[in-house]
């Protein structure tokens, strides 16, 4: 073969991989330069963080259940084939996702599972950690989070590459913040964080921190995906499963607005955590990679967005700071 002859072959190979990469049905369907971050893999159902590592794009959430709930709900996700679990130390619920993890009998490295901490808990992360390790009866934790940004949260974030290179939790992000409070720990952090976890839903379509955070390569993690509970503040679910747009876009492909709206969050390129007690929900939750939006259709959901969020810690942050951060450390081993 000619040097010529060979650098063509070269070519023409890569070109066909790249051809047969592309057609792959479902896949990438995310435009990075739309949504602002890698695009997700609808095949694997996961996406790959600004770490390397690889995390499902769809998960279970676990606030508002009580233990029994919150236990089989986990176990119902994970025999469904859902991969990733969303808690947090303040949810008092580690201890009955553990127990819903080992009932699953699915193999720890092929679960993910996310946790958070709380502002009492960001002068200590050390041992916060070791004690929801213990709750959650696991030997490292996928992804840690602070839970809210106020506190000692730059400290906190310190705590959490502490623990990184501690072996003890693999990838690690910030929920409820907004630019300035994120540019403060950006300016401490020598890793960024992997995931944004704020309200998102086609409501609250967070645009401008997808865009803020893009240079960092963090995700963005939806909570409230489908709006909250029914009796959750501004109606928003009930609001969302009736509004005419959506409502449309669902009898088209024969799905529910639930599924349409979590089918939206993944195509936007947001990782989606809706939380449920109902077994047939959980069901539904997850049968949503068998169809897709259309261009046109996602433009339509993106016409929903109002900006108005239920929790508004972009604005209220010190009066949110109030009510919700306890003087008093609770105290989570105090859980079923
Ligand atoms: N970082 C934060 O500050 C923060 C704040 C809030 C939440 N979160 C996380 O985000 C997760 C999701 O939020 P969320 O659980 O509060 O709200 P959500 O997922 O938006 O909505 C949950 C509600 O939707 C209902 N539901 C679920 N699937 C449904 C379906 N297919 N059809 C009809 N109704 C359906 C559930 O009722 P059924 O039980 O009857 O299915 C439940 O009442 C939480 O569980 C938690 O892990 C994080």
């Amino acid at each position: 073969m000619s040097r010529k002859e060979f650098w063509f072959s070269v070519i023409f190979g890569m070109a066909v991989l790249l051809f047969l990469g592309c057609g792959t049905s479902n896949k990438a369907v995310v435009n990075p330069a739309v949504n602002g971050g890698p695009a997700f893999d609808f095949t694997s159902r996961t996406v790959t963080l600004n770490n390397g590592i690889k995390m499902p794009i769809l998960g279970i959430g676990t606030y508002r259940l009580t233990p029994e709930e919150d236990e089989e709900s986990v176990y119902l996700a994970l025999t469904d084939g859902y991969r990733l679990i969303d808690t947090a130390n303040v949810y008092m619920n580690e201890r009955a996702v553990g127990r819903g993890i080992q009932r699953s009998g699915v193999p720890r490295e092929e679960i993910f599972v996310t946790t958070k901490l709380l502002p009492s808990d960001y002068e200590n992360v050390d041992k916060a950690i070791d004690d929801t390790l213990a709750r959650l009866n696991l030997e490292y934790i996928d992804l840690l989070l602070l839970h809210q940004s106020f506190g000692n949260y730059v400290e906190g974030y310190k705590g959490l590459e502490k623990a990184v290179a501690d072996g003890k939790v693999r990838s690690i992000g910030v929920c409820n913040i907004y630019e300035e409070r994120f540019d403060e720990i950006i300016k401490i952090a020598t890793i960024p964080p992997a995931i944004l976890q704020n309200e998102t839903n086609p409501f609250v379509q967070q645009s401008e921190m997808r865009e803020h955070v893009r240079p960092y390569g963090t995700i963005l993690m939806s909570w409230f995906p489908l709006g909250g509970r029914v009796d959750n503040f501004n109606n928003t679910q009930t609001r969302l499963f009736n509004n005419e747009t959506i409502v449309e876009i669902a009898e088209a492909h024969g799905k529910t607005p639930a599924q349409v709206i979590l089918r939206w969050h993944l195509q936007s390129g947001n990782i989606a955590i809706p939380g449920s007690r109902s077994a047939d929900h959980i069901l539904e939750n997850i049968s949503i990679f068998d169809f897709e939006l259309s261009a046109a259709e996602m433009q339509k959901m993106s016409a929903l967005d109002t900006g108005i969020l239920s929790l508004d810690f972009r604005n209220n942050i010190d009066e949110i700071s109030n009510f919700l951060s306890p003087n008093v450390p609770m105290d989570f081993n105090a859980q079923e």
